[in-house]
């Protein structure tokens, strides 16, 4: 395995930072305009009618907001929120021992719910449908169904690969929405937000500047906002503004479109390793020293969207903007050339 690289710490959620910056309420929710209307809406209709909201999916990659627009959603409904995540339910008992523990109206949790088991998967759909599990209680001969009830629950999950999600359980969800990277302008707010909480004092400008190098990404933006404080502490007045951003994020190797190392080490590999592409996630992988999973999450979604690569049906394609990235000239032949 190579080492870690400095954006992995970037990526990877700081629990108790989260914790404090979390919003709690729509209306602090920065971003998602029509996402957050349309659960805005779903919310206040079902809490008219007195019933518990349609269960929701929560798709998009990590670090958009959805586990905290499940907060929101469960605190508006005035419920409690229970919370749990696919890979951790091992036993259908496992998650007949979630649903029982649910009063009416609560909220069940589920992150990364496109890892749960088939199995497990099969005793959602009758709770989800009809609030109904059936469980197998004994074993060999005395073996037999017993049929609960179940309160009526919401169920919110949440899943940074809505493809790998399957029909039946797609279509359970009457509410599924995608949240998506965020613009520079509300990255830049969600900044301020912060600062004011952490106490860090921030011009607009130095704002700006942690915004756009944060990948459309709120727990990016507050994480580099926390690195960048550390340096304006030590090489500064503790002030951060737009030079003082710029330098600390450069120390961070984060370059001025906010790739950082690992973008830098996946779009060198495809185009000096692989000459430029079609190659498939898994050997990109193996190059960098990253999981396949994480790539094609993490990192690949951005890459896409700010036209560094193309998804093919035969694998990953290199444009011309990620050899203009790394100084590289496109080359017929397999092997790219230093300019
Ligand atoms: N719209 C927003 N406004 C303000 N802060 C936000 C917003 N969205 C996310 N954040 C901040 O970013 C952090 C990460 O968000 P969150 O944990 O909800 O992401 P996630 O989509 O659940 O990620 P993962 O897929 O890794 O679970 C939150 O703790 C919060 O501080
Ligand atoms: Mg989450």
């Amino acid at each position: 395995m190579a080492e870690r690289v400095i954006s992995d710490v970037l990526t990877k959620p700081d629990p108790a930072l989260e914790m404090t910056l979390r919003p709690s309420l729509f209306s602090e929710f920065t971003g998602q305009a029509k996402v957050k209307e349309r659960l805005e809406i779903g919310v206040q209709a079902a809490k008219q009618r007195n019933e518990p909201l349609d269960h929701v999916l929560l798709s998009g990659p990590p670090g958009l907001g959805k586990t905290t627009l499940a907060n929101i959603i469960a605190k508006a409904m005035g419920a409690s929120m229970k919370s749990t995540s696919g890979p951790t339910i091992e036993k259908a008992g496992d998650l007949a021992g979630l649903l029982t523990n649910l009063e009416e109206g609560d909220v069940l949790f589920i992150d990364e719910i496109h890892r749960l088991q088939t199995t497990i998967e099969e005793y959602l759909y009758p709770a989800m449908e009809d609030f109904k599990l059936d469980i197998i209680i004994d074993q060999g001969p005395n073996a037999r169904s017993i049929r609960l009830n179940l309160p009526r629950f919401t169920l919110i999950g949440a899943t940074t690969r809505s493809g790998l999600i399957t029909a039946p359980l797609l279509t359970r969800f009457p509410i599924r929405e995608r949240v998506d990277y965020y613009q520079t302008e509300q990255l830049q707010q969600i900044v301020i937000r912060s600062a004011r909480l952490l106490n860090i004092e921030i011009d607009e400008s130095g704002a700006r500047e942690i915004a756009r190098r944060s990948r459309g990404t709120p727990r990016i933006a507050n994480n580099l906002l926390k690195r960048v404080r550390d340096y304006a502490q030590v090489r500064g007045d503790g002030r951060i503004t737009a030079p003082l951003a710029d330098l600390s994020l450069a120390l961070l190797e984060i370059d001025q479109n906010g790739l950082d190392e690992m973008d830098k080490r996946i779009l060198e590999a495809i185009i000096v390793k692989f000459g430029g592409g079609p190659v498939g996630v898994g050997s990109i992988a193996v190059v960098v020293g990253e999981e396949p999973d994480t790539i094609e999450e993490v990192y690949e979604p951005y890459l896409i969207m700010e036209g560094y690569l193309n998804r093919t049906p035969q694998g990953r394609v290199a444009t011309e903007l990620s050899y203009k990235k790394l100084g590289l000239a496109p080359s017929s032949g397999n092997q790219a050339k230093l300019l």
